[in-house]
């Protein structure tokens, strides 16, 4: 008997060294073969400083390491200066290694041998300077691929043909190379397609119709739908599409023109305030409703401090998107500033510019579980978001005891604004076409969240109506996303939505299907036209709309739910009643009896408008 024990006790611990010998042995290639990696690139020493042995590269120090339950999942090295020869040999030995990112680098010469990676779903080498040839089979062996960019490189031959077997593909962006020949006939169904500005010729596949002419424009030789050119063309249509090509082309050098005049002209400004200012530094500036006071960025007067000192401490605000236009810090200061609002991270002015352009200035405090450099990348990763139904920020602004977050401003405001506001006709413009147009917006912004971030726990994680602006004709804007792994687990707890569902109060946990929580509230809220006892934390005032639906449903009183304001036709009832129910399978206390995102946001572009 003793000795059975003895036996089984040796086997348990047997299989214990053998399992921590297996983990260790698996996190410390991971750091090996990273570490290989950065070996191989240049200039590495201060944009890669943080990857170093001993540390993991999971603990959150490792300048762009993605990492989903302790394993590397992703690498996003972007703007980072790097060139060299990279080791994909390293790379695949990170066995979870899913998303690839080298935007916007120094890279040269051929494709590097990314096809020995099978497993990658995403790969992004945007604006780096590779060139030369494709080998036409080269994606073949990566079936995974559901998002290529290859843009503002120097690529040319053929499109690849092993591309159109790539059956999850969805986003392939391909413009400013010198790709030639004709378009591969693809039969995905990409969701996102970019050939613009290379040398393509030929006919434009039918199924490549549906997109706008912005995707091809800038190719000469392409005929067909949707370029102006018909294919057994004349001569004079000809030249009308490559007008068109040359006129984008001209004005897209244009607008860059501009932009680098108005970064000169803006840099001027700043020279000649910070000159004068240098002059005036101790006269009390008072200048009422501006940004300034609001934002009180400036470092508190100190006695005997250097100017330059304080200046550097300040800093400047740092662009990720300048699709509205360039601004520095200066230019916020001197705006009228109004106040919107706290909310859980911080407080939120609405500052309008002398240019013109309004914006919304997030101040939010305790957002330093990560450093700057990562911060950085984070924030480049968010401006570079071009979604129809996600605000993309303009710009931060980073110092250790405060963040700044500049987006544009949207004048009708929010969901939650429009909804339960003060302004007595917003619900009357709420009419169920729009009502039904903002869910299917908002369902959108969230699939494409969910395939973006796809290996965080929360993909959005703050999702509520005040979260979701409208612009001038309802189209909805997610908000406040993707920031969870932005925040110290504390200040999560109490800033982000999430972490006020049953998952989080009940079983502290948060998952994907949170976000699934959130998003059924939003349907009910829609639909109920009444304000969630959910967004108040103390639980006060309110309807509660997830157990007032549940009770409702069962009993066959659905119909007392819908919003008094809304139409009784039955084509619009029957699309309420249908969505109710996708709000309901969203709100299940157990998620494993809650939708999945994808489900969900499947079934709600099922509903007929
Ligand atoms: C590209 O990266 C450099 C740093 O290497 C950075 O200064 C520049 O702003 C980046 N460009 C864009 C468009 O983000
Ligand atoms: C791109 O390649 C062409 C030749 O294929 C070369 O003339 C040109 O200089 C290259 N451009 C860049 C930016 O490397």
């Amino acid at each position: 008997m003793a000795a059975v024990r003895l036996h089984h006790n040796l086997l348990v611990l047997f299989f214990f060294s053998f399992f921590s010998f297996f983990f260790s042995l698996s996190s410390s290639t991971e750091t090996e073969s990273l570490l290989r990696l950065k070996q191989s690139l240049t200039n590495t020493d201060r944009t890669l400083a943080s990857w170093i042995p001993n540390v993991s590269p999971c603990s959150g120090t490792w300048l762009g390491v993605v990492c989903f339950n302790g394993i590397v999942t992703g690498l996003r090295l972007s703007d980072l200066g790097l060139s060299g020869r990279i080791d994909v040999d390293a790379l695949a030995e990170i066995r979870g290694l899913r998303t690839l990112s080298f935007i916007n680098n120094s890279f040269t010469g051929p494709i590097p041998e990314f096809n020995k990676l099978g497993s990658i779903k995403s790969l992004l080498l945007t604006e780096n300077s590779f060139s030369g040839p494709i080998p036409n089979d080269f994606f073949s062996p990566m079936n995974s691929l559901k998002k290529l960019w290859l843009s503002g490189n120097n690529f040319s031959g053929k499109i690849p043909q092993s591309l159109i077997q790539l059956d999850l593909l969805k986003e392939l962006h391909l413009e400013y190379n010198s790709f030639s020949g004709e378009i591969p006939s693809f039969t995905q169904d990409l969701t996102s397609l970019d050939l613009s500005f290379n040398k393509l010729e030929g006919p434009i596949p039918d199924n490549l119709a549906r997109f706008t002419v912005d995707s091809f424009v800038g190719n000469t030789g392409l005929c067909g739908k949707p370029v102006e050119k018909a294919c057994e063309g004349s001569a004079q249509s000809y030249s009308v599409a490559s007008k068109v090509g040359q006129e984008e082309y001209g004005s897209s050098w244009a607008r860059k023109v501009i932009v680098v005049m108005v970064v000169v002209l803006v840099a001027a400004l700043m020279f000649l305030f910070l000159t004068r200012r240098r002059r005036s530094d101790f006269t009390a500036v008072s200048r009422s409703n501006s940004a300034e006071e609001m934002l009180e960025v400036q470092v508190p007067s100190v006695r005997g401090s250097t100017v330059e000192k304080r200046e550097n401490k300040r800093g400047d605000i740092v662009m990720v998107n300048v699709e509205r236009g360039v601004f520095v810090l200066q230019d916020m200061m001197k705006a009228a500033a109004e106040v919107l609002g706290n909310g859980g991270l911080g407080s939120a002015y609405k500052a309008a510019m002398a240019n013109g352009l309004c914006v919304v200035v997030k101040r939010m405090r305790e957002m330093n579980k990560i450093g700057k450099d990562v911060f950085d990348a984070e924030m480049r990763q968010f401006g570079r978001i071009r979604h129809r139904n996600i605000m993309t920020p303009l710009a931060y602004h980073y110092r250790r005891e405060e963040k700044l977050f500049i987006t544009e401003y949207m004048p009708k405001g929010s969901l939650m604004y429009v909804l339960h506001g003060d302004r007595g006709l917003s619900h009357s413009e709420l009419t169920w076409p729009t009502r039904l147009k903002i869910v299917k917006g908002i369902a959108r912004g969230l699939n494409f969240l969910y395939n973006e971030f796809s290996t965080y726990d929360l993909p959005h994680g703050n999702l509520k109506s005040s979260n979701v602006l409208l612009t001038n004709d309802y189209e909805p804007l997610l908000s406040d996303y993707a920031f969870q792994p932005l925040l110290n687990h504390s200040v999560a707890v109490q800033a982000l939505f999430a972490f006020k569902t049953p998952d989080y109060v009940q079983n502290q946990k948060v998952t994907q299907k949170t976000d699934v929580y959130c998003l059924g509230i939003l349907i009910l809220e829609v639909i109920t036209g009444k304000f969630p006892a959910q967004y108040h934390s103390n639980g006060k005032g309110g309807t509660d709309v997830v157990q007032w639906a549940h009770t409702a449903l069962s009993e066959g009183r659905e119909a007392e739910l819908i919003d008094a304001e809304l139409p009784t036709d039955t084509n619009s009832r029957n699309q309420m009643l249908q969505l109710l129910r996708i709000g309901v399978a969203c709100t299940e206390i157990d998620s494993d009896q809650r939708l999945k995102m994808k489900e969900a946001t499947r079934r709600i572009d099922e509903v007929q408008v």
